[in-house]
């Protein structure tokens, strides 16, 4: 019988601490539709503060606040945003801007280090002398750290880089920042120093970051304005939200200075991942909290059939395709956990359980 789980479909996974709990039932709550709820006011605060600035606004979801930022930015019909074919936007959110935004995609291609070339970016930007035929550039979207290409980190160079370009062009700059806190904890830089040239942000508080619900975006005064009538429009505006406010304000006190430890136990994984005959992971380009691996061809299993394996051995993990898996390190996966995992994953490929497993 199974008596241990090991949760690593997701960063999204993570049960409230008991701090986080305790907090929830001690929230001061009030109206939030009518602005009036003081421990949303306070996480709108310091979020807005470590991130620099102006203003936040705490949303449902972060596929809400990616709608919301990409709406306020592009809110003349036919705008178009320039995006990565391999962001969360792009590709999870049910094409959200244009079925309700109305807003026209156009993919640059994601690079392995979740880039887009400059120059690329600069080739997608729409020629306003061609705006008889032309829909209108009015937004370029980053991802930070960019998810699917393995939780890559943009540099501060990059995005500077991509904002001057936004700013030459007159186009505005958002980041979704799902995992901003991660990318600027590996890189080594403040987060408020790595998302100065954004003119907004989305950043998302149940991942890494541990919260059970929740995104905030930041930007100016005049975009959270328009950000907070939208969000109302979309059905994102909440009454006594200070309760789960409550518990993202511990994440944000408690679990920033866990995330390091995160990304070296997701190293730690990967290395001995790599290690176990049939699988292949990419060392160099673990650099946060995610980890994809490959299943070599021509093995007894799959990745989806390693995966039901993991699954009868309380580990838990999502497969890519047929012969990729992701695994997603978090707070509250231990050490102890990653040997665990190891074990198993050794004694489904080979029959022999791994030396330091337990
Ligand atoms: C990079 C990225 N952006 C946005 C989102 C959307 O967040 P939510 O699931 O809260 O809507 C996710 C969710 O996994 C994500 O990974």
């Amino acid at each position: 019988m199974v008596t241990k789980t090991v949760d690593l479909r997701s960063d999204t996974v993570t049960k409230p601490t008991e701090a986080m709990r305790a907090a929830m039932a001690n929230a001061e709550v009030d109206d939030d539709v009518l602005t009036y709820d003081p421990t949303a006011f306070r996480l709108e605060t310091e979020m807005a503060k470590v991130m620099g600035k102006e203003a936040a606004l705490f949303v449902p979801s972060g596929t809400m606040g990616n709608l919301i930022s990409v709406l306020v930015h592009c809110d003349i019909r036919g705008s178009e945003v320039i995006l990565g074919d391999n962001s969360h936007i792009h590709i999870y959110e049910n094409g959200g801007i244009s079925t309700i935004g109305g807003v026209h995609p156009k993919t640059v291609k994601n690079n392995r280090d979740g880039t887009m070339d400059i120059d690329l970016i600069e080739a997608a930007i729409r020629d306003p002398k061609g705006e008889l035929v032309y829909p209108t550039t009015r937004l370029i979207c980053l991802e930070n750290s960019q998810a699917n290409c393995g939780g890559r980190c943009l540099s501060v160079e990059y995005t500077d880089r991509v904002g001057e370009i936004a700013k030459q062009h007159g186009l505005k700059l958002h980041i979704d920042g799902a995992r901003i806190f991660n990318a600027a904890v590996a890189l080594g830089v403040p987060v408020h120093r790595l998302v100065q040239a954004a003119d907004s942000v989305s950043v998302c508080l149940s991942k890494g970051l541990g919260a059970p619900v929740g995104s905030v975006i930041v930007g100016s005064r005049d975009f959270v304005n328009k950000a907070r009538r939208l969000r109302k429009t979309l059905g994102g505006g909440m009454r006594q939200v200070g309760i789960l406010c409550a518990a993202a304000l511990v994440a944000l006190q408690e679990n920033v200075g866990k995330l390091e430890g995160d990304h070296k136990k997701a190293k730690m994984l990967a290395e001995g991942l790599n290690q176990i005959e049939g699988l292949k992971v990419d060392l160099d380009i673990v650099e946060t909290n995610i980890v994809y691996f490959d299943v070599i061809e021509g093995l007894k299993m799959n990745a989806e059939s390693l995966c039901k394996n993991m699954e009868e051995h309380g580990v838990l993990v999502m497969p890519e395709s047929s012969s990729r898996i992701r695994v997603v390190l978090h707070h509250q996966i231990s050490v102890s956990d990653v040997q665990y995992t190891l074990s198993c994953f050794q004694q489904a490929l080979t029959g022999v359980p791994e030396e330091n497993g337990n």
